[in-house]
């Protein structure tokens, strides 16, 4: 076997890997809310709040890190497609974000007494995950789609971008188990000392997040597993 092909088959076994704990994270969230938090609502404030953390969970966790890894997933594919589908993942994140964004603000809003708005640290790392996921988003637009950036500057902002959208991933990730840490003592109160399923099933949830992220950024920083363009393929496409 060719070290091209041996470098594929070990990045595939990580890459399965890492789909079973992505889906696997969001099962369990979406278990974690039917079973133990009441299920989903349009009308209750609490209700509401659950959409929150199942669509940042989804969004901020699983399709972040599908889109940062797309590049070595489909490494046939040709650099525009890639760049394409790449964009397009970070837009689908951006319209959930806004819903769960939306879902949260509701339910302090709407809660009976209301609930103050950007006190905890949660969110205030939140807040500096979506600013910093938007400042990627639209100058990774500007730069890499905008037909008028010359090739020579999109080269030099390249590491700049990776660096920053890796280190967005972390932030999201932490955030992310701040929240389930968050909600895990607000719901439980007292009951969390006993260490009861629900409390068990948040725990598994962080650390389930924390492995995902380290297994995440290893595979989206080992340079045997960056993509290497087939010269061939790309030049019967020019
Ligand atoms: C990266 C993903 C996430 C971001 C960017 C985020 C952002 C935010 C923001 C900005 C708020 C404040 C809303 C307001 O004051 O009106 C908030 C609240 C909250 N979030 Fe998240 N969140 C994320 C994921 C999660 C997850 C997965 C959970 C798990 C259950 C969660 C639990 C909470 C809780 C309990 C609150 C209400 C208490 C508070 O304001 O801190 N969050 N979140
Ligand atoms: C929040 C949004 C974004 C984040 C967090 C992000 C993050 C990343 C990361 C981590 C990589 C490294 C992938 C690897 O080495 O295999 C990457 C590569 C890349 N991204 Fe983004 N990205 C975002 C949005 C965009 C957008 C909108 C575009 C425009 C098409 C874009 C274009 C690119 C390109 C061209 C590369 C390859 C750079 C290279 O040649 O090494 N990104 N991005």
């Amino acid at each position: 076997m060719s070290s091209a092909n041996v470098q594929t088959s070990s990045y595939n076994k990580f890459y399965i890997l890492f789909q079973i704990i992505g889906l696997t994270l969001i099962f369990y969230v979406y278990q974690w809310i039917v079973q133990y938090r009441g299920g989903f609502s349009f009308t209750e404030p609490k209700k509401i709040f659950n959409w929150h953390s199942i669509l940042m969970t989804i969004a901020f966790v699983y399709l972040f890190a599908n889109a940062i890894l797309h590049y070595r997933t489909f490494q046939n594919n040709t650099k525009r497609k890639l760049k394409n589908q790449h964009a397009i993942i970070h837009g689908c994140i951006l319209i959930l974000i806004v819903f769960a964004g939306f879902a949260v603000f509701i339910s302090h809003q709407y809660a009976d007494p209301p609930i103050p708005h950007l006190y905890s640290l949660h969110s205030w790392l939140g807040v500096i995950t979506v600013v910093m996921f938007l400042a990627q988003l639209f100058s990774g637009l500007y730069c890499f789609l905008y037909p008028g950036v010359a090739a020579r500057h999109r080269e030099t902002l390249a590491p700049y971008h990776v660096f920053f959208g890796i280190s967005n991933f972390v932030l999201a990730v932490a955030t992310v188990v701040l929240g389930f840490c968050e909600k895990i003592i607000f719901s439980l109160e007292n009951q969390y000392k006993k260490l009861p399923a629900e409390g068990q099933l948040a725990n598994i949830l962080g650390v389930l997040c924390v492995f995902y992220c380290t297994l995440v950024v290893y595979m989206v920083t080992k340079p045997e597993f960056k993509r290497r363009p087939n010269p061939e393929f790309e030049s019967l496409l020019k």
